[in-house]
Order: structure tokens, then sequence, then C-alpha cells
């Protein structure tokens, strides 16, 4: 594939290899023997017109590991705030022969519209509501590493879906790997019209969680709801908080996972993130695995096309 916009219409062929691939980057970078030829003489850039900690850190440290030029763009200090458009950027960036594009962008599609007009590979690294890929990857990943398979699971992921491309890109993942996944919150963040995605919509954590393999908690993004519509911290935990008691309706030793960043005491119990069965960290640690592998495949594709 020339370019990872998101997952909706990737197949189990297409999933299973790249989660092969980082699981053997995992390994590697554990052994601390990753091979640092494999993107050398390669430029990439990471693009992030909206705030990120885990994955713009991990695609710098992916793209170095393998030996490219990383450059980390200050979308702050750049020309976009003397009102340079995001296609002139694009076709700027374009002309310094970049191999490599990371974006990540406050509007859906903005991915998909620069991957249009460069050369560069394009990699979504979430995109408005739509998709962030790579962090269903890597959830995926983590998935599988526990629970040795991606298929017949339960899967209920809990709390502001409304707003969260990694909700979508896990839906899509999970369902086409042959889990089912349960959508659970208030209906203001979980609208029936989110059944249209073949999932199962409960509006009561004690439902949601009844038998599930996997808890996956997303946060409350405030910052995309208007101020008159944002639940106080204190209710939203009452009614839709993860704590022990709700814990224990989901299978035992089911996966509890967040793809952060995290508000502790807001939608989990700050003891049951940092419990036995959080795989929180290392789902951190198997985002720069996967971004890893979606390099690699990316640049071979583009050398064999
Ligand atoms: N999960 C995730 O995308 O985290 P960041 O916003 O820190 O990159």
């Amino acid at each position: 594939f020339r370019h990872l916009l998101g997952l909706e219409g990737m197949t189990p062929d297409q999933i299973e290899p790249l989660l092969d691939l980082a699981e053997s980057y995992a390994l590697l970078n554990r052994s601390r023997k990753v091979p640092r030829d494999v993107l050398r003489g390669r430029t990439l850039i990471n693009l992030f017109f909206e705030d990120s900690t885990r994955t713009r850190t991990s695609f710098e440290l992916a793209g170095k590991r393998l030996g490219a030029d990383v450059i980390n763009m200050s979308v702050a200090q750049s020309s976009v705030n003397k009102g340079e458009t995001l296609l002139d950027t694009a076709a700027t960036l374009n002309a310094m022969r970049t191999d490599l594009l990371v974006v990540r962008h406050a509007q859906s599609g903005a991915p998909a519209l620069l991957a249009r007009k460069v050369e560069a590979s394009v990699v979504n690294a979430g995109d408005g509501l739509h998709e962030h890929p790579t962090q269903a990857l890597l959830d995926a990943l983590t998935i599988r590493r526990h629970l040795g398979t991606l298929g017949g699971l339960t899967v209920a992921i809990c709390g502001d879906v409304a707003h969260s491309r990694v909700a979508r890109s896990n839906i899509h993942l999970l369902t086409t790997m042959g889990s089912s996944v349960r959508l659970v919150g208030p209906p203001t963040l979980v609208p029936s019209g989110l059944g249209e995605l073949g999932v199962d919509i409960h509006h009561r954590m004690e439902d949601g969680l009844k038998d599930a393999d996997v808890v996956m908690m997303l946060r409350l993004q405030r910052e995309r709801m208007s101020s008159g519509l944002v639940p106080s911290a204190r209710e939203y935990f009452r009614f839709f908080g993860l704590d022990r008691r709700r814990l224990e309706l989901a299978r035992k030793n089911a996966l509890v996972m967040h793809p952060g960043p995290m508000n502790r005491g807001v939608e989990i119990e700050s003891s049951i993130a940092d419990s036995d069965q959080s795989v929180i960290q290392e789902q951190v640690e198997m985002g720069v695995a996967v971004r890893m592998a979606v390099l690699d495949r990316l640049t071979r594709s583009r050398h064999t096309a």
C-alpha cells in the first residue's frame, strides 16, 4: 500500500501480516537489535496540526530506529501561522523530496487530501473524527499478544465515542477480524446512529461490560464539545467511570486498555489504570513497533511499485 489513511476497507489478509511484522519489530526493540538500514536515506516529516505525545514521539523513534532522517515540523512556528494553506505547505514539503509524511489534523480527510498532492507516502496520525489507524493497529497487536486472536472476542469501547477517531478505527479493524464491538456511554456521546457501523450500543456500563474480553476506555474530548454539553467529571465518573466493581462484570482477567491521554478519576479509576489487568503501557510500547512496521511497509511498497 502506498499510503495509510484509514483501516476501513482493509482486509484480514492485509492486517495480519502488518501485525506480524510489528510483532517482529517489538522483539527487536526489546533486544535492541533493530537493523538501522531499513529507512537509510529516507526522510520522514512529522506534520502535527494538533497536540500529541505518544503518536508523534513514537513515529519519531520508529523512523530514527530504522535509520531515517526525521524532522518534526513545529506547526506553531511554521508559515501556517502566516496564512499558508495546508496544500501549499504540502507542496513545499513535496519539493524537499520527502519520502514519508505523517499528518495529524483537526479536519477529517486532511491526510487524504494531502496524499493526492504529494509524492510522499502519507500516514494518517489522526484526522478529526475520522480515523487513527496506527492506534487501532497497536491496540490490535496488544490484544493479540495477550489473547492470541482478534476473532471471536467481545470488546467494549466505553466513553466519548462520538468524538473518537480511535474508536472508529478500532471498530473497522475489530469487526473485520471477526470480533463483536459494544459501544458504551451516554446517548450524547454514543448516539444510536453509530449502530450503522455494525456494533451494539449500550447506555449503562453494567450492560456493556458484561462478559467482555477487552474493556477499552476513552477520555472525554472536551476540546471538541460545545461548552454547554461538557459533563462534570464527578458525575461522569459516577455513571461511566471504570472502577473495580464494574470491571468485575467483564470476564476474569479482561484486558483494560486506554489509548491515552488518560484523565484519571474521570473515565478510569487510577488504581485500575495501574492494575495487573491494565495493558496501557504495553500499548505505548507496541505503538513504536507498529509504526516501524508501517514505515517499513510503505517504504518497500514505494520501491517495488
Ligand atoms: N493515543 C494518542 O493518539 O495519543 P497522543 O494524542 O498523545 O498522540
